[in-house]
């Protein structure tokens, strides 16, 4: 039997799994600056939960769930994205009731969707996320895009770019819908049959067709922004003036739609802008939404948050030619010589690894110039030599593969002399 990985999901092996270690790092390491605390749900939820919070209406929902029965007959969905999952545990738990509003949260994990394969698009891909539930502060919507600005600059990133919209709030939606209704009806029947069913359940959705993108209505469609009210347009300013203040670039695209229903206000994607990233650019995306706490069955707690994959992290690291940090090398290989070396060395790479380093022997039974190709494939950078008459003199030679320098050293001193050459480097 010769079983394949399923269609769109991927090993991840050791060499690769590295940059996502690195990346999560980064991520993890500036949310504890920006105090969001990490939280885990589960891999399922009961289907309902994205029907009814990421909308019925969405691709997602409509045909890109991995939806299954479990054998007590309850509907079940791998979770598409985080943050349906986030809210519904926020209300469980009644994280509403904790004086700390809002709450804080981020999360990490794998995600599924039946989408089309392709560059940057998988089955199965890991979103960092952060979802902060509490709060409709035009201040903490810039600190969410500013950390998330922060988390790509960390890694180096810099042909990125961060678009932003307003979709209003209720009141500015419902004219907006009217106006888009007014706007596509008489043509509808040149559009694709996903638009002809969007017109009436989100015309909004409509702006965002990969297929008619060309068609001239789309051009001349009306733009949320001449549709604001007073409330969401003023919001809207204030997130720019503190984006301002925070010297973080962006452009407001007033037709950046997202795929997902429980959006208003501000709405915001970052795009690569590096050559060779490929046809998707959209590195990240996220928004403010409203009514998605209540409908969960919590209080009016409105929240805002982004999402990002790894994999299209680590495809805009490498499209913009960046190095990955060396976390490999191995800080010592023992190469011995003889059967008590050989059994000595068991204790001694305990010993290494006790004290906080990276340390490796052979297990193949290999003569020494084979070990030291071992060492160097494993990019060592010290290789300590016991032989059964240093063993005996409690010596070990140590050598820096880096200068090519040889030491005799006491073998009881080897991790302390390591570790201290370790640090002044
Ligand atoms: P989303 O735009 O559906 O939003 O996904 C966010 C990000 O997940 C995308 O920008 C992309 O980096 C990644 N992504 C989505 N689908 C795939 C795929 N098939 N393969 C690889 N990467 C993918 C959300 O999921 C919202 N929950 C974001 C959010 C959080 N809004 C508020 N809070």
């Amino acid at each position: 039997m010769n079983v394949k990985i399923p269609r769109g999901t991927q090993d991840i092996l050791p060499g690769t799994v590295e940059k996502w270690q690195y990346i999560e790092q980064i991520a993890k390491e500036l949310c504890r600056n920006y105090q969001y605390k990490e939280i885990r749900t589960p891999i399922f939820e009961h289907t309902e939960l994205f029907q009814r919070g990421v909308g019925d209406t969405t691709d997602i929902v409509q045909k890109e769930m991995y939806t299954f029965q479990d054998r007590g007959g309850r509907s079940l969905t791998l979770r598409p994205e985080g943050t349906a999952a986030v809210v519904r545990s926020f209300v469980e738990n009644k994280m509403y009731g904790d004086p700390n509003q809002p709450v804080k949260l981020y999360y990490s994990g794998p995600m599924f969707r039946y989408e089309r394969p392709q560059h940057g698009r998988f089955r199965q891909f890991v979103q960092f996320g952060v979802e902060a539930i509490g709060s409709e502060d035009p201040a903490i919507d810039a600190e969410v895009l500013a950390l998330v600005m922060d988390i790509y600059k960390a890694a180096g990133l810099k042909k990125i770019k961060l678009v932003i919209n307003s979709l209003g709030d209720i009141q500015s939606r419902t004219a907006h819908r009217e106006a888009l209704i007014k706007h596509f009806q008489p043509r509808i029947g040149e559009f694709c049959s996903d638009c002809q069913s969007r017109l009436e359940k989100n015309p909004l959705r409509i702006l965002d067709c990969k297929k008619d993108r060309e068609h001239e209505l789309m051009a001349t469609a009306p733009s949320i922004l001449d549709y604001l009210t007073d409330y969401s347009r003023t919001y809207f300013e204030k997130v720019q003036q503190y984006l301002q203040d925070l010297h973080i670039e962006y452009v407001v695209d007033p037709t950046l739609v997202r795929g997902l229903d429980y959006y208003n206000h501000t709405a915001f994607e970052v795009m690569s802008d590096a050559e060779g990233f490929g046809a998707i650019t959209t590195l990240c995306g996220g928004g403010r939404y409203s009514g998605l706490v209540s409908q969960l069955g919590g209080p009016d707690s409105p929240g805002i948050g982004f999402a990002f994959s790894i994999e299209r992290f680590i495809a805009a690291v490498e499209a913009e030619g960046l190095n990955w940090p060396n976390e490999n090398a191995l800080d010592c290989y023992l190469v011995t010589l003889g059967d008590e070396a050989k059994d000595y060395s068991v204790k001694l790479l305990h010993d290494l690894r006790s004290a906080g380093l990276k340390a490796e022997r052979d297990y193949q039974d290999r003569k020494m110039k084979a070990q030291f190709k071992a060492a160097d494939r494993l990019n060592a950078r010290f290789v300590a030599i016991l032989g059964e008459d240093e063993l005996r003199a409690n010596q070990i030679t140590l050598k820096n593969m880096e200068t090519g320098e040889q030491q005799q050293i006491q073998l009881d001193q080897l991790a302390k002399i390591l570790k201290n050459k370790m640090e002044e480097k």
